[in-house]
């Protein structure tokens, strides 16, 4: 006989998405509250990527891609654009050997061209070194905008000397940025805010969205598990109608 009180968790784990992409905001209030300078909160917000990507491959998530730099992030203080830019060189130095470890493979995406050639080289030492590894994909988008993605599809799709007639959404999703990862199965977005902000504008198209109130920082695997939860009651259409209820007891 079927014991009723596992069966939430169960079916809550037979829907882990194999993609979740996260917008992790909030560090810069995280360091206001405590009256440090914000790159204390994008240093905590490190830790906290670490600690995340570690819980969602042990939850069976395959993909995890976060927004780490937007394109519009160039607008910020100088002080506080070098202080992200350093800590993408201190990551690679004080985490790269941890993920190794934990079968973690990095991928890096996002314009190159304004990027110093000291953290193009860490990115491609994090990518180089990972490469094989199997177990999760932690995609990082840095310098990434969704429209940025969207306009290098274009370029690249326009250099290869494509047919428009044979260009269609297959042709472009594989010249997006993540075309190594399937779509975002759910979108969460920490910090309390409820926007896209340009992230993923493409591949977003049928995510399940949740915002947490919490800082980027203070995220963890509890909240994670609430998302999950969250993400394993919605019922997802792509389009289609509504089952009747009686169709939904008849395929459980
Ligand atoms: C997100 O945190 C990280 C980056 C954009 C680099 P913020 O720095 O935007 O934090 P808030 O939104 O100001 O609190
Ligand atoms: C989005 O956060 C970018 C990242 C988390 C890297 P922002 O803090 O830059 O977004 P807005 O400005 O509030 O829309
Ligand atoms: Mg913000």
């Amino acid at each position: 006989m079927t014991d009723l009180s596992t069966a939430p968790a169960n079916a809550a784990l037979a829907r882990v998405p194999r993609h979740v992409a996260i917008v992790m905001d909030g560090n810069g209030r995280y360091a206001r509250r405590r009256h440090l300078p914000r790159v204390f909160g994008h240093k905590a917000g490190v830790d906290t990527m670490v600690r995340v990507v570690r819980a969602a491959a042990e939850r069976g998530i395959e993909f995890l891609t976060v927004f780490a730099f937007s394109s519009e992030n160039w607008k910020r203080p100088d002080e506080e654009v070098a202080g992200l830019m350093n800590l993408v060189l201190f990551t690679v130095q004080n985490h790269l050997a941890d993920l190794q470890r934990e079968g973690v493979r990095v991928r890096v995406v996002g314009d190159r061209s304004n990027v110093s050639d000291k953290v193009c080289e860490a990115i491609d030492r994090a990518e180089a070194q990972t490469a094989h590894n199997r177990r999760i994909t932690l995609t990082v988008a840095f310098n990434y905008g969704g429209r940025w993605d969207v306009v290098q599809a274009c370029r690249r799709i326009a250099a290869a000397g494509i047919d428009p007639a044979h260009i269609d959404e297959a042709t472009i999703a594989r010249h997006m940025a993540l075309s190594h990862a399937p779509d975002p199965d759910l979108f969460i977005r920490t910090g309390g805010e409820m926007r896209l902000s340009n992230f993923l504008l493409w591949q977003a198209a049928y995510a399940e969205l949740y915002f947490s109130e919490r800082l980027w920082p203070e995220f963890d695997a509890d909240e994670l598990d609430a998302a999950l939860r969250e993400y394993a009651r919605r019922e997802r259409r792509f389009g289609m109608v509504q089952p009747e209820p009686s169709e939904l007891v008849a395929n459980a």
